[in-house]
């Protein structure tokens, strides 16, 4: 039984580089970098001890690693994911699991094909590791709420600039990344309401493209969501906004719970609304509640607690904070909302991943949009880990 588990990294640019130094600073218990993967030689020579490999096919058969970590644009999550998991490999892949449903479920089938018990096959949700968002989930899960009744969220402060949109060919064109800020920031989200409040069974959306930037795809949404238990959701979002919030506040029959800055607060009906509504012969009357401040700190170990969960995982066979097959349901609920927008209809979820795949396709082979690149200034590793901890 080995002791370490040798990892390929590939992709090396804003995120794999961040996990990279990270590893390599031996913030990961019993992880080590063996290889890297680039296509781009110059992102590699920072590491000359590491081997390194220009090609995701050669690295996977190199037998140099045992589990490889997707960071590449989100097109290639799947073809490279499924060619590593055919090979053996336990994978982990960034978040979004893919672009669309049609390749998510691509990506699981690969898995799905391999011998049982197989491979660890993870994706990388940091922020299922913030401790608001797990009391959150565990205070429903427990009946602690009650049914759940409405569900808003404003994360408006995934703010983009420019710079940001010109640093990568393939950011915010349909054809390069499939998608603006549903494909890239707010897959967090997504998977959060999800892991929380299950899916939907509709969806209405409202998307812009290219509002605030001079991008293709969407840089602000409000979606509407409906809910099998008659609970309603609002998720609004853009990359356009500064200052921005970020704001999850729930409605349940037992009162409830806002998420914002850093805090997290109850006011609890001491009997369930509906029950006090059926029962009270008082017209203007409404529940006595009690003000609880729950306490909450920090936002967790984020991505180096992911990466030690999969190494974990795989040693030890832990339980994943994120197996990847869950990914598809913050990609199905991101499509749904471009879905929607563009067909101006509502959409019942589960959603048809081949209609969203040649909507895409659709939309990559219209395209007129020109792409502007530049070279925007570096961030450490440090500033780019803060910019996305929520
Ligand atoms: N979990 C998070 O908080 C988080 C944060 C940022 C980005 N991400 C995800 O990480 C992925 C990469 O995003 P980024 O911002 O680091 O992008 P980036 O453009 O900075 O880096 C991508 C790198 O992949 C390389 N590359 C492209 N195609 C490749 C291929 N086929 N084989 C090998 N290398 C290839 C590029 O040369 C580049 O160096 C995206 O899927 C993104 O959603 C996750």
């Amino acid at each position: 039984m080995s002791t370490q588990v040798r990892l390929g990294i590939v992709g090396i640019g804003n995120m794999g580089s961040c996990h990279l130094d990270n590893i390599v600073a031996g913030k990961i218990g019993r992880l080590q970098v063996t290889a890297i993967c680039d296509v781009v030689a110059d992102k590699l020579k920072k590491h000359p001890t590491i081997a390194h490999f220009g090609d995701a096919g050669q690295m996977i058969r190199s037998g140099a690693i045992d589990a490889l970590l997707i960071c590449t644009p989100h097109y290639d999550h799947t073809t490279i994911g499924v060619d590593a998991l055919a090979q053996g490999l336990h994978v982990l892949v960034e978040k979004p699991l893919s672009v669309h449903k049609a390749d998510c479920a691509r990506l699981i089938a690969a898995w799905d094909k391999r011998p049982k018990p197989s491979q660890v096959f993870a994706a990388m949700f940091n922020q299922r590791t913030d401790p608001h968002y797990i009391k959150l989930r565990s205070m429903i899960r427990g009946g602690e709420l009650g049914e759940i009744r409405r569900i808003n969220w404003i994360i408006t402060d995934w703010f983009r600039t420019e710079a940001y949109y010109a640093s990568g060919g393939w950011r915010a064109t349909w054809k390069g990344e499939g998608g603006g800020v549903l494909t890239n920031q707010c897959p967090h989200n997504l998977d959060l309401m999800q892991w929380m409040f299950g899916m939907p069974t509709k969806v209405r959306a409202f998307a812009k493209f290219g509002a605030w930037h001079g991008i293709e795809t969407e840089d602000a949404v409000t979606a509407y969501l409906d809910y099998a238990n008659g609970a309603s959701g609002v998720f609004v979002t853009t990359t356009g906004e500064a200052p921005g919030t970020n704001r999850l506040e729930v409605a349940a029959e037992r009162g409830k719970i806002v998420i914002e800055d850093g805090k997290m607060t109850f006011t609890r009906n001491v009997t369930p609304m509906s029950e006090f509504s059926r029962t009270t012969t008082a017209a203007f009357s409404r529940p006595e509640v009690w003000h609880i401040d729950i306490p909450v700190h920090g936002h967790g170990g984020q991505h180096n607690e992911v990466l030690q969960n999969f190494t974990d995982a795989i040693l030890d066979g832990k339980e994943l904070i994120a197996p990847a097959q869950e990914g598809i349901h913050s990609v199905e609920l991101g499509n749904a909302m471009i879905l929607s927008s563009l067909l101006e209809r509502t959409i019942d979820l589960p959603m048809d991943g081949a209609v969203y795949e040649q909507q895409l396709k659709k939309l990559i082979a219209e395209s007129k949009f020109e792409k502007k690149t530049a070279k925007a200034a570096a961030a450490s590793a440090e500033d780019f880990a803060k910019s996305n901890k929520k």
